[in-house]
Parts: C-alpha cells; structure tokens; sequence
C-alpha cells in the first residue's frame, strides 16, 4: 500500500523543493522566538485539560487530568484485610521494573553483595528501554566535554533540571558508554573500530552513540543475559502494586500482583529500587504514544501514595516525529537520529519550517503550528493532519547507502507497507514520548523516602521540562547503577522493622473524604483498550478541545 493519491500532491512538491532546500540554512529560533512558539502551541500550556492535584505531597499543582487521576486513586489491596505480616519473597533489594535501569540496579547491587530480586510487570527486557531507537549520549569524543553535554541538556530542559542530577548524568555517562560497550553492546563503528557519534537536537556536538535504530533493543539483549548469567530471581508477569513502608516511614517491601492468576505477592526487602518507567500510555490529552504497553505510571502512583514528592510531573514530552501513515502505525517512533544525519522537514508546500535540531518541544510545537495554525499539514485519507519528513535527503548529504546501513528497522517497517524510505518521505505528527518529570531524587538515586530508590524515567529533575534525545537511556544506567550501589549499602545498614499498609489506609481516608468515586483504581497496569474504556476517556473530556481532534 504506497501513499495513497490524497498525498501525492504534496510528495510532487517537496520533491521539486529537494535541491533548493539542500543549500538552505535555516537559524536557530532565538529565547523569546522559542518561548513564543511553545506558549502558542505546545500542549503543555494549554490549561484546558489539566486539574488540580487535591491530595499528597503535590496538592495544588496542576497537572493533565489523566496523571491527577492516576494519584487520587484508591489501592488495589485492601489495607485492613491484607495480610501484611504474610513473607513470600525476602531480599536485600527489590527491584522494581525489568527495563536497562531495573536490571542495571539489579546487577549492581548483586556486585555489592545484595541479595537481590527483580519484579516486572511483562517479561524481563518488555520496557520503554527495548523502544528506544537514537542511542546514548555521552561527552566521549576530543571535540566535547561533560561541560557541553551539561550546558545543553540544562538548556534543553528549560533551566527547570536539578543542576546536581544533570552533573552527575554527565560526569557518569562516559563511564556508562565504557560499560555497555565492555558487556558486548555493538555500537555502530568506523572501518577503524573508532564508535560513530550523531547530532541529536538540543545537542551542540556529535555525542549520540547508536546501534543502528534499535540502540535499546541491543543494550537490552545485553543485560538480559548479565541478569541470567548472574542467576538473579527474576518475578515475571508480576507488577508492584503498593509499597510496604515500617513504622518510621522506612520502604520495607512492595506487594506484587501477578497480572495472570491476581494473586498477590509480598516481598520483604530492607531497600527497594524503583526503576517502573514513565506513562505513555495514559494517552494525554488522547495523543498516540511511542510507549510499550505498560507504561501506565504505576510507579508514580505508588511512590506517591507513600508521601514522595513528584517534580514536574505537568510535563510531557511529544516527541516530533510519530508515524501519522500508514495508520497501523499511528504514533510510532522514527527515530531523531533521522533528523540528526540531515532529514528535512517539511510542510505540504514542500517548505521547511524550522532548524531541524532545535529541542524537541520547539519542533513538536512547529509542527503543531504548521497543522493547525498555517493549515499546511498534508492530509491522509481519514483526515490526520502531518508533515514530511524528507528522508531520502540522507542519501544525498552523507555516503551512499547511510540509510540502509544506520536505520534498517526503519527502512523495514515502511517496506512492509509499499512505502520505500530510500526514496519517499515520512508522514509525522507529534507523538507522546516521555514523562519528563516524576519521583524526586538525589545525585544517589535517594527518593524522599527512606530505603526507596528510583532511577529513570519515574523519576524527576534530570531533564527539568524537556529531555533532550539520548539523555534517557544514558539516565537509566547512570541513575540505575546509583541506585543499586546505595539501595546495596543501605540494605546493610538499615534493615526496617515489620511492614505496614498504614499510608494506604490514610490515602483511601483522604480520598473518602473528598468523595473521589471508589472505582477508580490505581496502578492501572495495563492500558484500557476496551470500547467501555475509551468511550470512558471520551465522556471524561467532552467538551474539552483536544489537540489531536483539531488536526482533523
Ligand atoms: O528519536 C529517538 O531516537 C529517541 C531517542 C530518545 O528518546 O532518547
């Protein structure tokens, strides 16, 4: 199925635009033409579809309803009938999520003497990790510095980041690059073994280290097999659904709920490392997502109950280039690296519009503009709005064949729908890509609660109000590998006394009081792609102007 007739139009156009667009130089947006830009169009400022957060460390912030929902929620266990005192599992450290940052903090604290074990809502490895196509950044080449990688991921993230986690994302991320690469992760190289690096946006030097365009599914692959040589207790089908915290307020265990049989599991741990992931999959404001499928913020929901406080967690990140056709893949990622090795964008008059390496909420929020402000989105047979991204370019700026050899997932996935990459562009739209913000930590992975760790993208400050690409899978190893040094140290120093479901009962108390409908539960766990759910979603928002509907 090639591009339908409807589009080819403006395919004619940007093909005849090609050459003269090949010598164009278009500037870098200045502070106030970006800030212009994002009040404008960004989702994050349109205030119609946030409410306020009623309960918590968090109450009064503003926040997308579909997070506010997920935090005043009641638990999944009942608080005066479970048997807390029951012992299914004992450890060192728990951790939490089977992604690149659980399985790091897994197998770091093993190295540190923990006994360990790792619970996950999927398989070990089914994460937003496996997801991640670009690579990893790090200052590794003689023309960058930690110094640069710091000034622009502050600047990317609008100043908002915490200036401790970012210096320490930078000084590690080096050392994590050495890591992967001496456990077996096959960058992509020069002829002469030197590691090929790419521009990604917000990023003022080559410092994006890749593997072809499944860098996360190759590290990944990697770590699995650390986790199974090192024989560590993997808990499969099996997501935390509430924390246990002692007398003193200290993390001494979760309950996990195995999503086949609804059985319930307690481990008692003396330190828990949660390394979830974000919240794709809530859908904010109905925006598809890049996420997997089980992206659903449980982490946030239960690190919250248990009185952490969340940083930017009204924040949301879109990134700019999501599959809008073929539909079968609506919201998919095609990776920023595109864009990095010289891909256009371009409008349906074959124009472009914006420095292509510009932040990710700038060129979402150009995009956004161009659809519905300008009106000069292409439109697909059902009425999506999208603009192109050039691809074929590529060929034309760097050696013959870049794109076959650096993005082969890509150039397979379009194969399989008559669509030929080489030498067609892509229809994108922005997608929902990240959490920006979550559970605040410390340069050690320290939540505000005692004996709970957190690292990647469920937690916040890193990367303030917009990450910039390659900095999250350089997050989860460096904040992974801290959390597991310090949830091993503290597992040996602290042990809690006997868990208790207390916080539980004083949160379910809260919401009572506020007469917060009792149906709604959280962690969700899984996305509800029912018809009931979504008409639910649908009736929740009505008269709410969604951003996607307007592209129509
Ligand atoms: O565009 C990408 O490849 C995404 C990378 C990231 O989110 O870091």
């Amino acid at each position: 199925m090639p591009y339908p007739s409807v589009l080819q139009p403006s395919i004619r156009l940007l093909e005849q635009t090609r050459q003269a667009r090949l010598k164009q130089v278009i500037p870098r947006l200045s502070p106030e033409g970006k800030q212009d830009l994002l009040r404008k169009f960004h989702p994050d400022f349109d205030p119609r579809y946030m409410r306020e957060i009623q309960v918590g460390p968090n109450a009064g912030l503003k926040v997308p309803v579909e997070i506010a929902d997920i935090l005043e929620a009641y638990s999944r266990v009942d608080p005066d009938t479970y048997p807390v005192e029951r012992v299914d599992v004992s450890c060192d450290v728990l951790v939490i999520g089977g992604g690149g940052g659980g399985a790091t903090a897994a197998l770091v604290a093993r190295a540190e003497g923990a006994s360990v074990a790792l619970a996950t809502k999927l398989r070990l490895g089914d994460s937003n990790t496996i997801m991640a196509e670009g690579g990893i950044a790090a200052a590794t080449k003689p023309t960058d510095t930690p110094v640069h990688h710091f000034l622009d991921t502050m600047g990317g993230g609008r100043y908002a980041n915490s200036p401790e986690l970012v210096k320490t994302l930078v000084h590690d991320a080096p050392l994590i690059v050495k890591w992967l690469k001496d456990l077996g992760v096959m960058f992509d190289q020069e002829e002469d073994g030197t590691i090929v690096t790419s521009f990604a946006g917000g990023h003022s030097r080559r410092r994006v280290h890749s593997c072809k365009d499944f860098s996360g599914m190759e590290m990944m692959r990697v770590l699995r097999d650390e986790i199974l040589n090192k024989c560590i207790p993997v808990i499969e089908f099996s997501p935390a659904v509430e924390l246990l915290l002692d007398g003193a307020g200290r993390c001494a265990g979760a309950i996990l709920e195995n999503i086949e049989t609804g059985e319930c599991l307690t481990v008692r741990a003396k330190a828990v490392v949660l390394a979830s992931g974000g919240l794709g999959r809530l859908h904010i404001r109905s925006f598809p997502t890049t996420n997997h499928y089980g992206a659903t913020a449980d982490g946030l929901a239960i690190a919250y109950r248990a009185g952490a406080r969340l940083l930017d967690i009204d924040s949301v990140q879109y990134h700019p280039t999501g599959i809008a056709w073929p539909e079968q893949m609506l919201g998919h990622l095609v990776t920023e690296a595109l864009r990095g090795n010289g891909a256009h964008l371009v409008n349906a008059k074959g124009e472009r519009f914006i420095n292509e390496l510009e932040t990710r909420d700038t060129t979402s929020s150009a995009i956004i503009r161009e659809c519905i402000d300008r009106n000069l989105g292409a439109v697909t047979p059902t009425g999506m709005k999208g603009v192109w991204l050039d691809v074929p370019v590529i060929d034309m700026v760097c050696p013959e064949g870049t794109i076959q050899r650096l993005f082969a997932g890509i150039v397979g996935r379009f194969e399989r729908y008559g669509i030929n990459v080489k030498t067609e562009p892509i229809l994108v739209f922005p997608t929902q890509h990240y959490q920006n913000g979550g559970i605040r930590i410390d340069g050690d992975s320290r939540t505000d609660i005692p004996g709970l760790f957190a690292a990647g993208e469920v937690s916040g400050g890193v990367h303030g109000r917009n990450r910039l690409g390659g900095n999250s899978l350089v997050d989860i190893f460096v904040f992974g590998r801290r959390a597991g040094m310090q949830a091993a140290s503290w597992a040996r120093e602290n042990p809690p006394e006997e868990p208790t479901l207390d916080h539980v009962r004083r949160h379910n108390k809260t919401l009572e009081a506020l007469g917060v409908d009792k149906e709604r539960r959280s962690p969700k766990i899984l996305p509800d792609y029912t018809r009931e759910g979504i008409k639910r979603v649908e009736t929740a928002v009505s008269g709410l102007h969604l951003l996607r509907r307007e592209c129509r």
